[in-house]
């Protein structure tokens, strides 16, 4: 691979808990000549969360963390950030609540997708429920992670609208494709001060 001359990487992990299609996308977009992004760790707290196939298949380091004590599950998990050097956190899909004490560790270091128009339908299911309130518009957001849950600064969001016909897969599918665009335009932003 050509290497940018001059281009700082930035050591990253990105945490999982399931289907991993986030971070199938911003491996892709890692491996772009000009990405500061540098996917050194994939986090799990599941062992078979279906993305970890994306480590494996880009030879991406990764750590399954047993989540049954939090605070030794957090533990683990510093000493393999500290062990990476990594700088930044992506979290896709990733179904733990972080500790106010890790946060403050990572202070402004941790991002996080979440598949609506933040401030509105924070937490789960937002699909269903943008779905049932009969919403014209949803969206996906990445932001900040602070100790309170989907409610950190907003870096980017994209709004789409919803169709006549939408279910809730159907606009899950539909905004997950948007996800995909939305965070690495997120990354580009926030890599750049780094
Ligand atoms: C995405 O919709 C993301 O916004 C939410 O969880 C889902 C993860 O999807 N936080 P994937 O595992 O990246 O496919």
């Amino acid at each position: 691979m050509v290497k940018s001359p001059g281009l700082k990487k930035i050591n990253t992990a990105v945490f999982i808990s399931g289907n991993g299609s986030n971070l199938k996308n911003l491996i892709k977009f890692s491996l772009k000549k000009k990405s500061k992004l540098k996917i050194s760790l994939v986090v799990s707290n599941k062992y078979n969360a279906k993305g970890i196939i994306y480590a494996n298949r880009y030879k991406i380091k990764k750590k399954i963390i047993n989540y049954k004590n939090i605070e030794l599950a957090e533990k683990e998990i510093l000493i393999n950030l500290n062990k990476y050097k990594i700088k930044l956190i992506c979290l896709a899909g990733f179904m733990k609540i972080i500790s106010k004490k890790f946060i403050k560790k990572f202070d402004g270091k941790i991002v996080n997708i979440h598949p609506s128009l933040l401030p509105k339908y924070k937490g789960l299911n937002t699909h269903i429920r943008v779905i049932n309130n009969k919403e014209k518009f949803s969206g996906c957001t990445v932001h900040y992670v602070n100790s309170n849950l989907d409610s950190g600064k907003i870096i980017i969001q994209k709004k789409i609208k919803i169709k006549k016909n939408d279910n809730a897969k159907s606009l899950a599918k539909r905004v997950l494709k948007e996800e995909h665009i939305l965070y690495p335009k997120a990354l580009v932003k926030i890599l750049s001060n780094l």
